[in-house]
């Protein structure tokens, strides 16, 4: 363990307000039925049933039971959110001091580390990826500073696809004396373990992962966030206390129990992106392609704006990221179904 890692105290890097925050609690956070009948006039709930009529459980406790024996955590290292986007927001709340504090992040990658620094007023240091999006380690470890709260590593990364060098990232999170998020959202698509594996080793490691890629769940809005329980308890404390709702804990119970299923799923997208692949480099006009370890790939190809609208026009939307770090005129394709993709290549070759 890395003398950074030794003295890392959470609590000393949060927040002073967040520090020595009483947490608003819930009428159910004092009391949970117990399976006899009981009468509950705690909550200025409507009395009368719908299904929906009382506040979900705020700390979702079947739903960490069934996550923490799947991933190997225990249930007081995961904090649910609505989407990782809302995890994300209350790391900046919990750890960054507007004007003061900085975050650190590695473009072209996810935007909501950018939008959200902004939102909450906190500097954010770019030190761009390789063009090959690779990570700069000795210009990251140089940006490293007291007031580097967080650093955001996305492997995979989006838009480009590709896993981040596992050496490369141990080396940050070694060296950093904030925390180091490795944002997860595409992990299944890949033969790679989750970070979540070195939580016990990395006192300052936060790993998130979403149930909106291969756990086909965009629509019910669940992020999953993994840490010390140190770290969780600190983001618990200024979470909104109903912030997962009862239908989404509950559909997302039963697609996680659907273990067979979701690994189909994964199993197919990961074949038809291989497939995809292939089929793509033999178009005329693309030019470059990342090999992608995610569900979705990015392309080069000679003019992204007119490609993009005349995919349009055949009813087919994808994404121009071109405006993005090392990306000029490039297209990021999401693997659809097999019938989807097929449509996708006959409009690409009919174009060439
Ligand atoms: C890298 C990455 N992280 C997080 C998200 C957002 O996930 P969620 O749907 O859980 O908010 C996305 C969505 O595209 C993403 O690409």
């Amino acid at each position: 363990m890395s003398k950074a890692s030794l003295e890392f105290n959470p609590l000393a890097l949060c927040r002073a307000n967040v520090r020595h925050l009483e947490p608003y609690t819930s009428a159910r956070d004092e009391y949970v039925a117990n399976g006899n009948e009981m009468i509950f006039l705690d909550a200025n709930e409507s009395p009368y049933e719908t299904g929906l009529n009382r506040y979900p459980d705020p700390l979702q406790r079947s739903l960490k039971a069934l996550w923490a024996a799947q991933k190997g955590v225990s249930e007081s290292q995961i904090l649910f959110g609505n989407g990782s986007d809302e995890v994300l927001d209350l790391l900046f709340r919990a750890f960054c001091e507007p004007s003061i504090d900085h975050i650190i992040s590695l473009p072209p990658t996810y935007g909501m580390y950018g939008v959200l620094a902004n939102i909450n007023g906190i500097e954010n240091v770019e030190i761009p990826l390789s063009s090959s999006f690779n990570i700069e380690t000795e210009a990251v470890l140089k940006a490293l500073s007291p007031q580097s709260k967080i650093t955001f590593i996305c492997s995979p990364n989006n838009p480009s696809g590709n896993l981040m060098d596992f050496k490369a990232v141990t080396q940050i999170i070694e060296q950093s004396p904030g925390l180091v998020v490795i944002d997860e959202a595409y992990i299944d698509f890949t033969t790679q373990d989750s970070f979540c594996t070195l939580l016990e080793q990395y006192p300052n490691l936060v790993v998130i992962q979403t149930l909106s890629k291969a756990y086909g769940m965009a629509g019910i809005r669940l992020g999953v966030l993994m840490a010390s329980s140190e770290i969780v308890s600190i983001l618990h404390k200024i979470k909104p206390p109903y912030n997962v709702n009862i239908r989404t804990q509950e559909q997302a119970a039963l697609r996680l129990s659907d273990t067979a299923a979701v690994q189909k799923e994964i199993r197919e997208i990961i074949l038809e992106r291989n497939r995809l692949e292939k089929a793509l480099v033999a178009i005329p006009f693309v030019q470059e392609l990342i090999p992608s370890q995610a569900n979705f790939i990015l392309v080069r190809v000679d003019h992204a704006g007119q490609r993009y609208e005349q995919l349009l026009e055949h009813g087919i939307v994808v994404r121009n990221r071109s405006k993005q770090l090392h990306c000029d005129n490039c297209l990021r394709f999401t693997v659809g179904t097999p019938q989807e993709n097929k449509i996708l290549l006959q409009k690409l070759v009919s174009l060439a």
